[in-house]
């Protein structure tokens, strides 16, 4: 078979070896506890899955959608921006529904880039973001997300040259891998950024409910302006326990959303209706959900954190999202070679900070997708196997 050269864009090798070593160290006998993938563990609320059972029983929900989602789906997104950031929303031309955001992350790009077009992509970042630059035959800029900076891109250092002739910028916060949060400054930043090189922003808010410590992330759209530049993207899978619904949504810039649109409309049909109806429960109805996993996933982080402390692993503890970004402990600098120590010595798979970016090298990302008594049994493997202090 003749593969196409961009296919070879679209290898992961680290992922690729790490799941290799996973097999390899199963087929030992040895139990494994994955802290690797960040999918939710937990099911949704029962008044979610009761509106998918009942719109899967209503035969009239099996014709083609439309690609643009429901207008009841899309009034309720509007409505659930206006309560949680007091950001107006025009419900026809600002809200489009997603596939779950991944379907517009991998597709944004196709909007705005033309072949050797330049992106600002974080590094390290979520997988997807290189991966839609690659579709659409454009370059990344990767922008370093470094500790000292407080895991924010420094604008500052991106060449002049570069930024005026980057197209978009994407941005994650709170973010994956990183579990780094921003604030309303740090925003209102890109925006005279975005503005003064004509750089269309795309801001990833997948985990805009999953905060911890009273903290309540803010969204892109709530600096003036940034509704003229950018789209924000949201995700079910998430917050509402969701993955495998496949459901999200984009606000923000009316040209922005026509343009994904029109490719979706040219690459899709949109989401299966039941799925759209059990979203549209998840946003309007009880929100208890929400509350009870920012408790559990706390509750796993603060096992996972202080348990490694006492080792002498000390690690940062997140303000929000569902993983640990921990530093390597002192004496390593592989993240590849120390996750692959740790899995074959104690099974506990996370994930090398490398896979993510140049960037990511010097940490792994562990996610907090699994019971507290499997937290504490992976705590307790890792203190039998090392000793950082
Ligand atoms: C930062 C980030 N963005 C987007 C996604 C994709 O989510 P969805 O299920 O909505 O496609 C994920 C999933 O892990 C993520 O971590």
């Amino acid at each position: 078979m003749k593969k196409s050269k961009k296919l070879e864009d679209f290898r992961s090798a680290v992922f690729a070896e790490l799941q290799r070593i996973k097999d390899e160290v199963r087929s030992q006998g040895k139990s494994i506890i994955d802290l690797g993938i960040g999918s939710p563990d937990r099911p949704p609320a029962p008044h979610v899955y009761h509106a998918l059972q009942e719109a899967i029983e209503n035969l009239g929900n099996y014709g083609y959608p439309s690609s643009k989602g429901t207008g009841e789906l899309r009034e309720t997104i509007t409505w659930w921006y206006k309560k949680r950031f007091n950001v107006d929303l025009d419900p026809e031309s600002e809200v489009l529904v997603l596939m779950g955001s991944q379907d517009g992350l991998g597709h944004l790009p196709l909007c705005f880039l033309d072949p050797g077009d330049i992106a600002l992509i974080p590094d390290p970042g979520y997988p997807v973001y290189k991966a839609g630059v690659a579709l659409a035959g454009g370059t990344v800029y990767p922008m370093p997300l470094r500790k000292e900076n407080r895991f924010l891109p420094d604008f500052d250092s991106i060449p002049a040259d570069i930024a005026g002739r980057a197209k978009m910028m994407i941005l994650n916060y709170p973010n994956n891998p990183v579990a780094a949060v921003a604030d309303l400054d740090f925003f209102e930043k890109v925006v005279r950024f975005a503005v003064k090189h004509e750089i269309v922003v795309i801001h990833d808010l997948a985990y805009s409910e999953l905060a911890f410590d009273g903290y309540r992330p803010p969204s892109f759209l709530q600096v003036p302006g940034a509704k003229n530049i950018g789209v924000e993207l949201h995700s079910v899978s998430k917050t509402y326990n969701m993955a495998g619904c496949r459901l999200g949504f984009i606000a923000g810039s009316e040209e922005a959303i026509e343009a994904l649109a029109r490719i979706k409309s040219n690459i899709d049909y949109g989401v299966f209706l039941p799925v759209q109806q059990a979203g549209i429960a998840a946003l309007r109805g009880p929100q208890d959900i929400i509350d009870q996993n920012v408790a559990i996933y706390k509750a796993r982080r603060d096992l996972l954190v202080n348990g490694l402390a006492e080792i002498g692993w000390i690690v940062d503890k997140p303000k929000a999202t569902m993983f640990v970004w921990a530093k390597l402990p002192e004496g390593y600098s592989s993240s590849e070679i120390f996750s692959e120590e740790v899995l074959r010595k104690t099974g506990v798979v996370m994930v090398p900070g490398v896979a993510f970016g140049k960037e990511g090298e010097g940490y792994v990302r562990i996610a907090l997708v699994q019971d507290a008594s499997f937290i504490t049994e992976a705590v307790r493997r890792i203190k039998q196997e090392f000793c950082f202090e």
